[in-house]
């Protein structure tokens, strides 16, 4: 199908949260657009940038909460596109990062749309450098796994071979690991993990609200419980979490 006449689909990274983590080359985007589609954790301050006129559509999708589908999000994509406008699919972080930004560009892509990205500074390395944690230091750790936590290790959906991460020697990074901390923990802890490993979880990073917690993995679950952490949150599991860098002003 010609691409002629048509508008185009930029899906862009907003970062972590705070606007100024957003990159140059996204700040341009927003401010050249003419629809939005954003999510609830995109830098929603950046969208003030957008020229007068521009459509600005919350398609956030809150764990159990107000969704839209992520087939009517490529449908409207896909559909804003046709109509010639130029659209930005905004997100929190990196869109390809457990974003669902790999799907809307093969949506796009078989829809015969174009489409460009702008990656993103994801949370997953920013949340632990703003806490002050180096995802990697030179002799203490060469590696980083990056997980999500979104459904229990025994879950017959789950891909992910937590007994390998559990003894990879490298920083374990969890996103959406909330819910499932207790069982995430008990997992890597039964594989291999010293339960002594120190943890931290990072709350709402790169915002006003952020906080940071830090614990040996073994206690790690028991005191997002006793907090009454909620999300989003990141934690991180391994020896660099003991070295207190600088943390974000
Ligand atoms: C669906 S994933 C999206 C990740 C995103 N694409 C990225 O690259 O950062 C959502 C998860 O990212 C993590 N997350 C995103 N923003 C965060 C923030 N500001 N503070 C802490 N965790 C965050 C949480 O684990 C949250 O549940």
């Amino acid at each position: 199908m010609s691409t002629t006449n048509q508008g185009h689909v930029t899906l862009v990274g907003g970062g972590p949260g705070d606007p100024d983590l957003l990159t140059v080359a996204g700040l341009r985007a927003i401010r050249t657009a003419e629809v939005i589609l954003y999510d609830h954790l995109a830098p929603v301050a950046a969208l003030e940038e957008a020229p007068e006129g521009a459509e600005l559509i919350d398609v956030g999708k809150i764990p159990r909460g107000e969704q839209t589908s992520q087939e009517k999000i490529n449908e409207m994509l896909i559909a804003y596109a046709r109509a010639g406008r130029n659209v930005v699919r905004f997100k929190g972080g990196d869109n390809y990062l457990f974003g669902r930004g790999g799907e809307e560009a093969l949506a796009c892509m078989a829809a015969g749309v174009e489409v460009t990205v702008i990656p993103g500074v994801t949370s997953a390395f920013a949340a632990p450098s703003l806490a002050g944690i180096p995802v990697t230091h030179r002799g203490v750790i060469q590696g980083v796994s990056v997980v999500s936590g979104h459904l229990p290790p025994d879950h017959p959906k789950s891909r992910t071979n937590w007994e390998a991460v559990a003894v990879s020697n490298t920083t374990i990074v969890v996103l959406m690991g909330v819910e499932y901390l207790t069982e995430i923990v008990a997992t890597l802890t039964g594989a291999g993990l010293d339960p002594a490993t120190p943890a931290a979880i990072i709350v709402d990073a790169a915002s006003p609200r952020m906080k940071v917690w830090r614990a040996p993995v073994g206690q790690i679950a028991e005191l997002a419980v006793s907090e009454g952490i909620q999300p989003p949150a990141i934690t991180v599991i391994g020896a660099v979490t003991a070295l207190e860098l600088p943390t974000s002003p």
